[in-house]
C-alpha cells in the first residue's frame, strides 16, 4: 500500500506531553493576555464566572474534542481530515487554512511590536508620551494609506519571521513540539514573576476588586454571554484546523479526551492568572494617577503598547515589568503563530507531495512577503485591527458553525466521532456530546454571529473608511470562503488515500 499520506512522512510528536505543550502553546496566545482580561471586567467582573465556564464547558471543550476527534481518526490535515469524512466538505478545510493565512500575516506583527518593547522597556524610550510614541515614532501611522517603509518595523518583523521560517522548517516534532517544550514552561516562569512583581505594587488590590467583584446585573445582558462564548473559541484556538492538525500527529493509541481537559483548564487558569497580573497593574496606575479603575482599564494593542508603557514608567522597577510582560507576548505569541502556520504547511504538505522543507517555504516566505509590505508601512495599524475583527468574527465563529452543521448533520457522523474517543479516552462521551455539537454550539455561536453583524452593518467598524473595510474585512472574510469552496474541489495525489480511507485499519508503519 502506498499511502503517501502516512504517518511517518506526515511527521508526529514524539509523545502526549509534547502533544499537548503544543496545543497549550497555541492556546496560550495574545487573547489570553490583553483579550480575556479586559472581556471579563467589561462582562460583569466576578460575575463573569458563570457565562464563562457554562461557555467553556459547553461549547469550548466538546468543541476542542470535536477537533480532536476529526485530526486524530482520520489522520489528516484539516483538508485531509474532512475530505476523508466526506469528500464533499474538504472545503472546510481549506476555508480554515486560508483563514490562518490570514492570522498569521498580522500576528506576527504583533510578536514583531512586542519584541521592540522588550527592547524599549529598558530603556523607557518612550518618554512621558506612550501614545504620541506609539503612533508618530514607532509605527508611524499615516492619515488614510501610505506604504512608506517602516524601519523601525521592518527589522523586528523580518526577523520574527526568520526565526519562525526556521522552526517551521525543523518539523513537526523537531520544530514545533521542541519550540513549545522550551517556551511554555519559559512564558509560565516569566508571566509568573510578572504577576508576582505586579501584586507588590501599590494599588494592586484595587485592581482585583475591581477585576472581581461581581456585577450580577451583566448576567441578564445577552452580549456578555456571547462575548463569553467569542473568548473561549479564540482563546482554546478551537474550529480553525489547528487543533485538527495537531491531533493528527498523536499516536494512534492516546488518550485525546483526558488531554483536551488538560488543555483547557490550562488556558483557563492561564487566562485567570493573566487577568489578576494585569488588573494588579491597572490598580496601580489608577492609584498613581488618582483616578479609578475604569478610566485606565484597555484591551488589546492599547492595553499593550499604551497602557502598560505607562504603567513601566511609573512602577518601581518598571524596566523588569516591561521585559517581563513583553517577553511573555513575545513567547506566547510564538507558539501561537507557528499553529497557524502549521495549519497551512502541513495542508500544502498532504495535498502535494513535497518535502518539509520545501512546504515551509512555498508557505512561510509569501506569507512573510505580503506580512512585511502591509506591516512595515505607514498604514500597518488600521489593517491589522480590521483584519483582526473580521477575520474572528466572520473566519473563525462562521466556519465552526458550518464545521459542526455538516460533520453533525449532513455527513452525520457525531456517533463515529464520540466512538472513536470512547476507544480510549478517559472522559465519556455520550448522547450529550452530540447535542451540545449538533445543537447548542452552532445556534450559540448563530446567535452571537448575527449580532455581530447587525452592529457591523449598522455602523463602520471603528469609523474606517468604507473601501478599507470592504477590501480587508469583507475582502479577506469572503475571498477566504471562496478559495475553500474552489480548492476543496481539486484532485488528490493518486497515492493519497480519501474516499476509500478506512479508520480503524492501522497501516503497518505506525502499528
Ligand atoms: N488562542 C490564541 C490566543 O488566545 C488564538 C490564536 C491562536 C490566535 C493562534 C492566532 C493564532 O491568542
Amino acid at each position: 500500500m502506498t499511502d503517501t499520506a502516512t504517518e511517518a512522512k506526515r511527521g508526529a510528536f514524539s509523545s502526549r506531553t509534547v502533544f499537548i505543550m503544543a496545543a497549550i502553546g497555541s492556546a496560550v496566545g495574545l487573547g489570553n493576555i490583553w483579550r480575556f482580561p479586559y472581556v471579563a471586567y467589561e462582562g460583569g467582573g466576578g460575575a463573569f464566572v458563570i457565562p464563562y465556564i457554562v461557555a467553556l464547558v459547553v461549547a469550548g471543550l466538546p468543541f476542542l474534542l470535536f477537533d480532536y476527534a476529526l485530526g486524530h481518526r482520520f489522520r489528516g490535515s484539516a483538508p485531509l481530515a474532512f475530505a476523508r469524512l466526506r469528500r464533499w466538505a474538504e472545503g472546510i478545510g481549506w476555508w480554515q487554512v486560508a483563514i490562518c493565512v490570514a492570522i498569521a500575516v498580522y500576528y506576527a506583527a504583533v510578536i514583531a511590536w512586542a519584541v521592540s518593547y522588550t527592547g524599549f522597556s529598558v530603556t523607557q524610550a518612550w518618554g512621558d508620551d506612550p501614545e504620541g510614541f506609539l503612533m508618530q515614532e514607532f509605527l508611524q501611522v499615516a492619515d488614510g494609506v501610505s506604504f512608506a517603509v517602516v524601519p523601525g518595523v521592518l527589522v523586528p518583523l523580518a526577523a520574527v519571521w526568520l526565526v519562525t521560517i526556521v522552526i517551521m522548517a525543523l518539523g513537526v516534532q523537531q520544530g514545533v513540539g521542541r519550540t513549545a517544550v522550551i517556551f511554555i514552561p519559559l512564558l509560565m516562569v516569566a508571566f509568573g514573576a510578572l504577576v508576582v512583581q505586579a501584586l507588590l505594587l501599590p494599588g494592586a488590590a484595587t485592581g482585583l476588586d475591581a477585576l472581581f467583584t461581581p456585577d450580577w446585573s451583566a448576567l441578564l445582558v445577552p452580549g456578555v454571554w456571547g462575548a463569553a462564548l467569542g473568548q473561549i473559541f479564540f482563546s482554546l484556538s478551537v474550529g480553525f484546523g489547528i487543533m485538527i492538525t495537531y491531533s493528527s500527529y498523536v499516536g494512534r493509541k492516546t488518550d485525546m479526551s483526558g488531554s483536551g481537559l488538560v488543555v483547557g483548564l490550562s488556558n483557563s487558569g492561564f487566562e485567570l492568572l493573566a487577568g489578576i497580573g494585569v488588573f494588579a497593574a491597572l490598580g496601580f496606575l489608577a492609584q498613581a494617577q488618582g483616578v479609578e479603575v475604569t478610566e485606565v482599564v484597555a484591551s488589546g494593542i492599547g492595553l499593550a503598547f499604551i497602557v502598560f508603557p505607562t504603567i513601566i514608567s511609573q512602577a518601581p522597577v518598571g524596566g523588569l515589568l516591561g521585559v517581563l510582560f513583553f517577553g511573555s507576548l513575545v513567547l506566547a505569541g510564538i507558539t501561537s503563530l507557528i499553529s497557524v502556520l502549521e495549519v497551512v504547511i502541513s495542508a500544502v504538505r498532504d495535498k502535494f507531495e513535497l518535502t518539509r522543507v520545501r512546504a515551509t517555504l512555498i508557505v512561510t516566505v509569501p506569507a512573510a512577503a505580503v506580512s512585511l509590505v502591509f506591516f512595515s508601512t505607514a498604514s500597518g495599524l488600521s489593517v491589522l485591527d480590521i483584519v483582526d475583527h473580521f477575520v474572528n468574527q466572520y473566519g473563525i465563529l462562521l466556519a465552526a458553525v458550518v464545521s459542526t452543521l455538516a460533520v453533525a448533520w449532513g455527513a452525520r457522523a457525531l456517533p463515529e466521532l464520540a466512538a472513536h474517543h470512547n476507544k480510549q479516552g478517559s472522559v465519556r462521551l455520550g448522547r450529550w456530546w452530540n447535542v451540545l455539537i449538533g445543537g447548542v454550539v452552532p445556534v450559540g455561536l448563530t446567535v452571537v454571529l448575527v449580532q455581530q453583524l447587525i452592529t457591523d452593518l449598522r455602523e463602520p467598524y471603528e469609523g474606517y473608511p468604507l473601501w478599507m473595510l470592504a477590501v480587508f474585512g469583507w475582502g479577506i472574510a469572503v475571498a477566504s470562503l471562496v478559495f475553500g469552496l474552489i480548492a476543496g474541489r481539486t484532485r488528490w495525489r493518486a497515492g493519497t488515500q480519501v474516499d476509500g480511507y478506512e479508520p480503524d485499519r492501522v497501516p503497518e508503519e505506525a502499528a
